[in-house]
């Protein structure tokens, strides 16, 4: 029989467990048993693809080797959850425009303004960031001095935050303003846009998965911004991690996540803000 008309294969109970196991010791990320058909259906629809009829081969060839390695890399892009949008939650990318703002009013600017988005996806969220900043300099009439390095692990996702195109519904979220000053469009019917080179210019997406953070060189933030990664992590990897991204923030740096994504967190060197629509603590 043909492999596209045989039903799609059913996880055992330990297979879930295995495949679980495997997701969280590499991503971080927890699947709960109500995602279990999601798990199955995306596994399932790789392996028809390859034309592999067995979980247990599959498993066995996306743990070993490099090329294994490979094949997870493209696995991995379909079991994360990439939602995300421009400006997804205004109040805490505004709440970087407030910190730039004081830091040019205070003359306090002599280095490169640097952030660090994590989780980055397809570039919504750093670009929003980028906007946001770039407002700043420009108002000031200062030269744009700042940079925004965007982590993801899925490959994918990379790709498309680096070229930058959307369509006309993804930037519902963007001001008339914001538009006009930051997209160019791509066609004549404004279907289509892509953010503009001075924005382009100053993000640098790259791979990197949160749960090697001791594998990326990013020291001395003003911002770390991680919003809606977390969420999909055990309590404790949370903490961890925050405890981590604590240490790569400059004095005076911000750590912003995703409000409520973290309840019972506190670090010796930050304070929370107490503007309660946003989670973000500086650094002393
Ligand atoms: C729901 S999206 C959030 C995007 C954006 N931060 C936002 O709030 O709109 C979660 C992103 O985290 C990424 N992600 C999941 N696990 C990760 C890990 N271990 N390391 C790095 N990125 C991860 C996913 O690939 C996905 O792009």
């Amino acid at each position: 029989m043909v492999w596209s008309l045989q039903k799609t294969p059913e996880l055992t109970d330990l297979q879930f467990e295995q495949w679980n196991k495997l997701l969280e010791e590499r991503t971080g990320i927890q699947v709960s048993a109500h995602q279990r058909s999601f798990l199955q259906l995306q596994i399932a629809g790789r392996m028809r693809e390859l034309g592999i009829k067995y979980f247990s081969e599959y498993f066995n060839q996306v743990s070993s080797g490099l090329q294994g390695m490979v094949e997870w890399s493209i696995l991995v892009d379909r079991l994360v959850v990439k939602e995300t949008s421009f400006f997804r939650h205004r109040d805490s990318i505004e709440s970087i425009r407030q910190l730039v703002q004081n830091r040019i009013n205070n003359q306090d600017m002599t280095e490169s303004f640097e952030v660090w988005s994590l989780g980055c996806a397809t570039g919504e969220e750093p670009y929003s960031l980028a906007m946001v900043i770039n407002d700043c300099f420009e108002l000031a009439g200062l030269e744009p001095y700042y940079g925004i390095t965007a982590t993801d692990i899925s490959q994918p996702s990379l790709q498309s935050a680096r070229e930058g195109m959307y369509g006309k519904r993804k930037l519902e979220p963007v001001t008339a303003e914001e538009r006009a000053r930051y997209f160019k469009t791509l066609d004549e019917t404004g279907e289509s846009y892509q953010v503009s080179d001075k924005l382009r210019d100053r993000v640098c997406f790259s791979h990197g998965n949160v749960m090697n953070l001791g594998e990326m060189p990013m020291v001395k933030m003003d911002v770390i911004f991680c919003q809606n990664v977390l969420i999909y992590f055990r309590r404790w990897r949370r903490r961890e991690i925050l405890n981590e991204l604590a240490s790569r923030l400059k004095p005076g740096g911000m750590l912003v996540i995703g409000l409520g994504e973290v309840v019972d967190w506190t670090h010796p060197e930050l304070q929370r803000l107490s503007d309660e629509r946003i989670q973000a603590y500086v650094r002393s």
